[in-house]
């Protein structure tokens, strides 16, 4: 695990998190018109909506709930253990997790407004590429298993 974030901003998206979740919905709708601008990452929840139809549409929601516990990651491993083997299934890859960022972030200026300032929106920004590390790696040991058995 190669970030860890500093006591400020855990604090500080804590204090948030009850006022973004608050406007989760929005968020959500906003970060998807943002996100499914690409072809290639909108595939992979046409695909997903396939198996599980309401699921994509929580994904925003969930990052929101996630990251308040992102001192307590005791607690979020069983819940990082389901994302990852989702994501594992949906073909999800290092290189999509720039492309929520980029959509989440601004989605939730766009809805809030002057309500979040850059320093919210930077701890958001840790917290999300923190909780994006741990994933990104066990989607990596997961996808390295895969290719193990299949060879
Ligand atoms: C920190 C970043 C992320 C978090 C916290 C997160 C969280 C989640 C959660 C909670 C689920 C539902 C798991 C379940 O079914 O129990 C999910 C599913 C999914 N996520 Fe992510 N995710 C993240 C990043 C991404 C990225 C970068 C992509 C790709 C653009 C992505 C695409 C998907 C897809 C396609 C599904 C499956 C939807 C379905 O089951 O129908 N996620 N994610």
């Amino acid at each position: 695990m190669s970030r860890t974030l500093s006591p400020e901003t855990i604090a500080t998206v804590k204090a948030t998190a009850p006022a973004l979740q608050e406007h989760g919905v929005a968020i959500t709708t906003r970060m998807y018109e943002r996100l499914f601008v690409d072809p290639e990452v909108k595939a992979l929840f046409d695909m997903a909506a396939q198996a599980s139809g309401e699921q994509p549409r929580r994904l925003a929601a969930a990052i929101l709930a996630f990251a308040q516990n992102v001192d307590k990651l005791d607690v979020l491993k069983p819940a990082i253990e389901r994302m990852a083997g989702r994501h594992v299934a949906t073909h999800v890859k290092p290189e999509h997790y720039p492309s929520v960022a980029n959509a989440l972030l601004p989605a939730i200026k766009d809805v809030l407004g002057d309500a979040v300032d850059d320093r919210v929106l930077g701890a958001w920004g840790e917290a999300y590429w923190f909780l994006a590390d741990i994933l990104i790696a066990r989607e990596a040991a997961l996808y390295a298993d895969q290719a193990a058995e299949a060879a």
